[in-house]
């Protein structure tokens, strides 16, 4: 271990939802630990980002999805929940996405 690694933690895969739990097409709220989470069923894949909008205090699982795309319930910023780009003003920093993968039906973060 050097100067650089000292204190850092290895990233590890964590379970989150069944892909059977999930609202079909549709965004599905899920905390793990003290990260509120968002897990977009898009129509090219699963995605997980940050639940809460880069811009204020809403939360994005409240938001109109339409299989690409979320609208902030709040203050309609507009986000791709395939990189978590920001839209559309007054969203201007993207979403924090998480890397995810399903394994046996299992969607997992790596966190
Ligand atoms: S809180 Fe989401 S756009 Fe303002």
């Amino acid at each position: 271990m050097n100067e650089r690694t000292a204190g850092a933690r290895e990233k590890t895969w964590q379970d989150l939802i069944a892909v059977v739990d999930l609202d079909p097409g549709d965004v599905t709220p899920v905390t793990l630990g003290a990260r509120e989470l968002a897990v977009f069923d898009a129509v090219d894949g699963i995605f997980v980002s940050m639940a809460r909008c880069t811009h204020g205090a809403a939360d994005l699982c409240d938001g109109y999805f339409d299989g690409t795309r979320i609208e902030c319930p709040l203050h309609q910023g507009l986000f791709d929940v395939r990189t978590g780009a920001a839209l559309a003003a007054p969203a201007r920093v993207g979403l924090r996405m998480l890397q995810t993968r399903v394994v046996d039906g299992m969607i997992q973060v790596l966190v």
